[in-house]
C-alpha cells in the first residue's frame, strides 16, 4: 500500500521514502515529514501552532501544504485570487479526502467563496517519486481572477543552510550546473520566455551542503511544463526552507468563470539518501517508465543537414548527403530548415509549409524515395509557431500573431509568433501539418521554435488576455497531441534554438530533445553533464559535427555524442574516405552498446571535471554489461593515466573490460574490484576512450 489515511493524516510511501501530511490543531493542512522511509509510528505529528508575537504568529509558521495568500502568513503563497467583489485574500479550509490506488485527493474550500482547491498527489513507489498538481474549481456564480496557481510547495526538514543545485545558462550555453547555499529570503528561478527557456531549467536539487554523487540526502524535483514557470526557494524568517514551483505569475492571470475548473501542470519530487547520482537515476527511471513515449525503443542514429547545408538545401545535394549517411550506418535522414516555399534565408518562408518549387521542383517524394531506398527513414524540420512577415500566411492573417495593436511588432530572427492560444491558429496548424504528414512518408519531425516573445498581446481575446501565456502552451500541446494521435509512426523531437524547450511537459510528447545549438565537443560535455542531471540519455539527441574538428579528433567527437542519442550533423560531402571509414566503425560500435546507454542506468564518474576530465558510465538493467566513456579536454604533454573507479556493477560478478579504442583487454575482475580499485586508462592531453565491460559469470 502506498497511501495510508487515518485520522486526518495521510502517509505516502515509496520504496525508500515517506511523505506525510495532515491537519494540525487549527485544522490547517500541513506538512509533517519528507525523507528516508520512517515507520508509521515515528512520523512526527503536525507541528504545534506556535506564535511568538503579533508579528510572528502561529499561522505564519505553519508549514501549509498549499498556502494561500491571506490571513497572518507572510511567506510565499501557492495561490492568490481576487473575487468579483474585490476581496483579494483566500481562507482555505479542508473539506475532504479521497484515496484511489496510488492517488490522493485533498479538497480545500474557501470559507466564504465557492472556490475549491483540490490537491492531487500521485505516488510512484518504484522510483521514489511523488507528483502533485492542483485543480481549482469555481462553484459560485461570479468569476474569480486567479493571480497565482502554483503546483506545489515542497517543505524540507526544519532548518536552513541548505544548498540549491540548479541549471542555468543561455542560448548556445544551456544547462550549466550551479550550486549555492540558500540564505534568508527568496531565490527565484523562472522563465518569462513562453517556453521553459534556455535560461533556467524547471528543476532543483537541495541538499545539506554535503551530498556528492554517491552520498548524502538529496531532495529534488521538477515541473512538467513548457511555458513560463517559477521556482521560489525560500528560507523563512524562522529557519525553515521550502521550494514552491508552478506557473509563473509574472504578467499572468486566469479568469475562472462560474462552473469552470483550471488544472495546473504537474510538479514532481523525490528524495534519496544516496547523493546526486541516485537522484538523477530516479528521475530518469520515472521519466522512462511514465513520461517519455517509446522509452523502451533505442533511438535511431540520425543525420541532420543543418550544419552541413544551412538554408541552401536542394534535391540533388540532399540525396548525395543521404547516400553518404547511409554508407556509414545512419538510420534516419532529417532535412532541416530551408526546404519550404521562399526559404532562401531566415527572412522569409515561415508559415508557408509547402516544398519550395525551385529547390524541390518534384516535391519531396523523390528525396523520400531515395532515402527509403537506402534503408533509412525520412525526417523533416518544421517551425509551426512562427511566421515571417514575408510569407503568404502573414499576408492573409496579420492578426494571428502576438501583438499589441498600437505597438510595432518586434521581430526576432525576422519572425513573429503565431498566437497558439487561439483555437483557429491551432486548427490551421493541425490542418497544414496533418496534410504534410499524410501526403509524404515522414517518420520524424523536428519541431523548432526560434525566438522569445516581445509584445505578448492577444487583442481580440475572448477572455482575460494574460491567460495567453498558459493557453499558448496548451495550444502547442493540443497541436502536438492531435498530430501524434493521427500519425502514430512519427517520432518527434523538441527543439527551441537548441535547448529552449526541454522539459517534462514536452517530453511527454517528444521522443527526444535537441538540447543545444552548440556542437563543440568541449561545450557539449558540460551541457550534457547538466542535462544528465534531469533527463535520461535516450532523450538527448547529440550530433557529431565539424565544429571543433580542429581541436578534437573524430573519435572524441563521436564518444561525446554516443552519450546520448547519436546523430551526425557534419558535411559528409567534405569527409574523406578515412573519416567515412572511421565513422562507420564508430557507429557500429555505438549500435552494439546503444541499448545499454538508452535503456540502462547512467553514472557520472568521479574523474575531476574541474581539471577538464569527464567520465560517463552506463550499466544495463541486469548489470551484465556496461560501457564507459572517458574524456580529457586538456592537460600537460606528459600526463599520468586517468584512474577511475567504476560504478553500478554487481560486486560479486566477474567482468572483463575491453578498451574499444586501443583494443586492450583487462580482467576478469569482480564488480567490487572495478568499483573499488578501478582502472587506469592512458589518455593523451586531449583524448577519449570507450570501455566495455561484460560479465563472464
Ligand atoms: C535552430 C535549431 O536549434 C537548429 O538545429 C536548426 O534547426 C536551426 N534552428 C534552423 O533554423
Amino acid at each position: 500500500m502506498t497511501i495510508t489515511a487515518s485520522q486526518n493524516a495521510w502517509i505516502l510511501e515509496t520504496r525508500n521514502t515517506t511523505y506525510a501530511l495532515g491537519l494540525d490543531e487549527a485544522g490547517l493542512l500541513v506538512h509533517r515529514y519528507w525523507g528516508e522511509r520512517l515507520a508509521l509510528h515515528d512520523i512526527p505529528p503536525p507541528p504545534p501552532m506556535r506564535g511568538w508575537a503579533s508579528f510572528s504568529n502561529g499561522a505564519h509558521h505553519a508549514p501549509e501544504e498549499y498556502p494561500a495568500y491571506g490571513g497572518m502568513s507572510f511567506n510565499e503563497p501557492c495561490v492568490k485570487a481576487t473575487f468579483a467583489d474585490g476581496t483579494r485574500t483566500l481562507d482555505l479550509r479542508f473539506v475532504g479526502a479521497a484515496v484511489h490506488g496510488d492517488e490522493l485527493r485533498l479538497t480545500l474550500r474557501d470559507a466564504v467563496y465557492a472556490l475549491t482547491v483540490t490537491l492531487v498527489y500521485r505516488v510512484y513507489a518504484a522510483e521514489d517519486i511523488v507528483t502533485r498538481h492542483v485543480v481549482l474549481h469555481n462553484a459560485g456564480a461570479a468569476a474569480i481572477t486567479m493571480e497565482r496557481a502554483f503546483s506545489a510547495v515542497w517543505h524540507l526538514p526544519h532548518g536552513d543552510g541548505y544548498r540549491l543545485s540548479h541549471l542555468a545558462g543561455r542560448w548556445y550555453d544551456e544547462m550549466n550546473y550551479q550550486q549555492e547555499t540558500l540564505t534568508a529570503g527568496v531565490k527565484v528561478l523562472e522563465s518569462r520566455r513562453l517556453t521553459s527557456s534556455h535560461t533556467h531549467q524547471p528543476w532543483f536539487a537541495v541538499d545539506r551542503g554535503d551530498a556528492d554523487e554517491t552520498r548524502g540526502a538529496v531532495w529534488f524535483g521538477a515541473l512538467a511544463w513548457s511555458g513560463n514557470w517559477k521556482l521560489t526557494a525560500e528560507v523563512t524568517d524562522y529557519q525553515t526552507t521550502r521550494i514552491g514551483i508552478g506557473l509563473n505569475d509574472w504578467d499572468w492571470a486566469w479568469q475562472l468563470a462560474p462552473g469552470e475548473t483550471f488544472t495546473t501542470p504537474v510538479a514532481l519530487a523525490g528524495y534519496t539518501s544516496d547523493g546526486m547520482g541516485a537522484a538523477s537515476r530516479l528521475l530518469h527511471r520515472w521519466a522512462r517508465a511514465h513520461v517519455v513515449p517509446r522509452a523502451d525503443e533505442p533511438r535511431r542514429v540520425l543525420y541532420n543537414s543543418w550544419e552541413a547545408t544551412f538554408f541552401s538545401v536542394n534535391e540533388t545535394q540532399q540525396m548525395a548527403l543521404a547516400t553518404r549517411a547511409a554508407a556509414i550506418g545512419v538510420e534516419l535522414f532529417v532535412m532541416d530548415d530551408g526546404w519550404f516555399k521562399g526559404r532562401v534565408d531566415d527572412k522569409a518562408g515561415l508559415g508557408d509549409w509547402t516544398p519550395d518549387s525551385v529547390k524541390f521542383p518534384r516535391g519531396l517524394a523523390p528525396l523520400i524515395a531515395h532515402v527509403e531506398g537506402l534503408g533509412m527513414r525520412f525526417g523533416l524540420w518544421i517551425e509551426p509557431e512562427m511566421v515571417n512577415p514575408n510569407s503568404d500566411l502573414y499576408r492573409a492573417h496579420p492578426d494571428w500573431v502576438l501583438h499589441f495593436p498600437p505597438r510595432p511588432r518586434s521581430t526576432g530572427r525576422h519572425q513573429l509568433i503565431l498566437n497558439l492560444a487561439r483555437p483557429d491558429v491551432q486548427d490551421h496548424l493541425i490542418g497544414v501539418f496533418d496534410k504534410l504528414l499524410s501526403e509524404n512518408r515522414i517518420g520524424f519531425i523536428k519541431w523548432d521554435m526560434n525566438r522569445a516573445p516581445s509584445e505578448p498581446g492577444w487583442p481580440d481575446a475572448p477572455r482575460e488576455p494574460r491567460e495567453v501565456w498558459t493557453r499558448y502552451v496548451y495550444g502547442v500541446y493540443r497541436v502536438w497531441d492531435t498530430l501524434r494521435a493521427r500519425h502514430r509512426d512519427v517520432i518527434w523531437q523538441t527543439c527551441s534554438g537548441g535547448g529552449g524547450r526541454t522539459d517534462y511537459g514536452i517530453l511527454a510528447r517528444a521522443e527526444q530533445a535537441w538540447i543545444s545549438d552548440n556542437t563543440h565537443a568541449d561545450a557539449r560535455l558540460r551541457i550534457q553533464d547538466g542535462c544528465s542531471r534531469v533527463y535520461p540519455a535516450i532523450t538527448m539527441e547529440a550530433w557529431v559535427t565539424d565544429a571543433s574538428e580542429d581541436r578534437f579528433p573524430l573519435a572524441f567527437r563521436f564518444h561525446v555524442s554516443m552519450c546520448g542519442a547519436l546523430g551526425i550533423g557534419a558535411n559528409l560531402l567534405r569527409w574523406g574516405e578515412s573519416e567515412m571509414g572511421a565513422a562507420a566503425a564508430l557507429i557500429a560500435q555505438y549500435k552494439a552498446v546503444r541499448p545499454i546507454i538508452h535503456l540502462g542506468e547512467c553514472y557520472r564518474l568521479d574523474v575531476a571535471a574541474a581539471e577538464g576530465q569527464y567520465g560517463m558510465q552506463y550499466v544495463s538493467g541486469d548489470e551484465s554489461e556496461s560501457v564507459v566513456f572517458l574524456f580529457r579536454l586538456h592537460g600537460a604533454e606528459r600526463i599520468p593515466p586517468l584512474r577511475v573507479r567504476l560504478m553500478g556493477l554487481t560486486p560479486d560478478r566477474l567482468y572483463t573490460l575491453t578498451n574499444t579504442t586501443t583494443g586492450a583487454a583487462l580482467g576478469p575482475h569482480t564488480g567490487a574490484y572495478w568499483m573499488r580499485v578501478g582502472v587506469e586508462v592512458a589518455l593523451p592531453a586531449i583524448g577519449s576512450a570507450m570501455l566495455r565491460l561484460r560479465v563472464v559469470s
